[in-house]
């Protein structure tokens, strides 16, 4: 493997699955970019194609960069990307399958009338990575495109009647000012109620819909939810979210370019997200290979339809082998204990803590706007009243190495605040360029529920841990030294003053599937 970077076209077509991504086929550095291929039948092991699209032409010579699949009707897959042409403007490029009866869809083809959006009136080097298209209910169709105008990022928005001739509407699907150019747009419906995905055309009464750029500035992904009015075209965000780049995250970690689509087979909607290394360049030389998509998560809009929640697919359960399982177990202020029994480097872990009191919560100070800041300020170490409880995951027998999953819990005027944390600052004895803590806050009732949970799945390299049901997600790179293969263990601390009680742990072993070919 070398190194990847966004996740493309994921689709699934006549019983597989396909993620494309950006790659380089040349070295563990970004460069000479392919769509890699990918098939699977559960999303979890996967065999390697040759790359579906490359550059070839005059429309995509430079590079053949991020896109979406759309199925049109027919059940007939197209791949819209944007390519760099011999001028090196961004360009939007369509790809068809060579062979409609070849389930892999090995080849694809480019027909020469590309490229179909053409950058008129718009910045070249700034208008790039179309979305999935969308059927309106005059049958037309829609796609949208990142860009930014000056400081101003922006969506714009173009229609077809036939796929081939698209034409720019006056106005951009939206845009907000002073986020700079929104890479990779994802737009798309989302049930009032339960978990059910819709298609990317679905349309009805009481829809909302979500609409997701990453942010080439912070290098972060934000997300709204609001309401798509599809005669009028427009977008308006729900004054519930926040529309800039304080706004909501997918996920709050190390977690980009992330792009969504809709499972027929079993009607859900899955993310996919890719995790860069947070290594020194020459050490991902060495290792060979650079950046990972993260396990695929179904995405719903919570009951509160504020913010959307995510859970890794059920189809990761098939890796689980030997179990470790502990329940009603107090951990008493400032105390701490070991998971044994299984071993833990790579593992899912999922527990749920009971917090009896919130008396001694500690006091929430309203500056406190940026969680990211506040649990660089109170890390795991830090005594609290309610937390910090929690994990420490790939840690070392005696914790020189450990990464923290926590939580911290703050009485504010006349609610709690509820912080989670992933705190990577001792996960390695080798300091690393790049380690931030990582920190979201939970939109639960804890004074109600009286406890909360947290899943995390561990990989060796990657913590991917779910707050609260999926509703704070954060995905972390560390790289151990000590804590690898049988060395890694598992604890449950508790740095508050207030006892908890894990009411149920279980973790299982999960085991290897197949990747790049094995
Ligand atoms: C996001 C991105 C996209 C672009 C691709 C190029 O990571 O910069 O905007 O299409 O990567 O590889």
């Amino acid at each position: 493997m070398n190194g990847t970077t966004d996740p493309n076209g994921p689709m699934y077509y006549k019983g597989i699955y396909h993620l494309f991504y950006q790659y380089n086929p040349k070295g563990a550095v970004w460069g000479n970019i392919v769509w890699a291929h990918s098939i699977s039948i559960d999303m979890m092991n996967w065999i390697p194609l040759e790359p579906a699209i490359y550059p070839s032409k005059s429309f995509d010579i430079n590079g053949t960069w991020s896109g979406s699949a759309t199925i049109l009707p027919g059940s007939k897959p197209v791949i819209l990307y944007t390519g760099i042409d011999g001028a090196g403007r961004q360009v939007q490029n369509v790809a068809f399958p060579k062979d409609l009866s070849d389930p892999y869809l090995r080849e694809w083809t480019k027909p020469d009338y590309n490229p179909i959006i053409f950058p008129c009136g718009v910045n070249a080097s700034a208008f790039r990575d179309p979305t999935t298209a969308w059927l309106g209910p005059d049958g037309i169709w829609r796609v949208t495109v990142g860009s930014k105008r000056e400081k101003r990022g922006m969506a714009y928005l173009f229609r077809s009647k036939d796929f081939v001739r698209w034409t720019k509407a006056k106005h951009p699907l939206h845009s907000s000012k002073d986020t700079g150019m929104w890479e990779c747009p994802d737009f798309f419906p989302v049930s009032p109620e339960g978990r059910l995905g819709l298609d990317t055309s679905a349309r009805g009464k009481g829809l909302k819909h979500v609409l997701k750029v990453s942010l080439d500035l912070t290098r972060f992904e934000y997300y709204t939810v609001g309401k798509y009015d599809y005669a009028k075209d427009t977008y308006v965000p729900d004054n519930t979210s926040p529309d800039n780049s304080t706004g909501l995250r997918f996920d709050y970690g190390n977690f980009y370019a992330s792009k969504t689509f809709f499972d027929p087979v079993k009607h859900r909607r899955i993310l996919w997200g890719w995790s860069n290394e947070s290594d020194r360049a020459q050490n991902e030389t060495i290792k060979g290979w650079a950046g990972i998509q993260t396990i695929p998560r179904v995405l719903w809009l919570d009951s509160n339809q504020r913010q959307v929640v995510e859970w890794p697919i059920e189809e990761l359960e098939s890796l689980r082998t030997k179990q470790a399982y502990i329940h009603d177990k107090l951990v008493k202020s400032a105390n701490y204990f070991e998971v044994e029994g299984i071993q833990t480097s790579q593992a899912n872990v999922e527990v749920t803590f009971d917090v009896s009191s919130l008396e001694r919560a500690e006091n929430f100070d309203p500056a406190w706007t940026d969680p990211q800041k506040l649990c660089g300020l109170k890390d795991a170490e830090v005594k609290g009243g309610v937390g910090p409880f929690g994990l420490l995951v790939l840690a070392s027998a005696k914790m020189e190495e450990k990464t923290a999953v926590f939580f911290r819990v703050f009485k504010a005027q006349n609610k709690h605040v509820v912080l989670m944390c992933q705190d990577p600052k001792r996960s390695s004895l080798v300091p690393r360029v790049y380690e931030p803590t990582f920190a979201g806050f939970v939109d639960v009732d804890i004074a109600k529920t009286k406890r909360i949970s947290l899943r995390s799945l561990i990989d060796n390299s990657v913590v991917e841990s779910f707050g609260a049901g999926g509703k704070t997600c954060i995905t972390s790179r560390v790289y151990p030294t000590l804590a690898i293969g049988p060395n890694a263990h598992l604890f449950v601390f508790n740095n508050g003053l207030e006892d908890i009680k894990v009411s149920e742990l279980k973790a299982w072993e999960i085991r290897t599937p197949l990747m790049n070919g094995d």
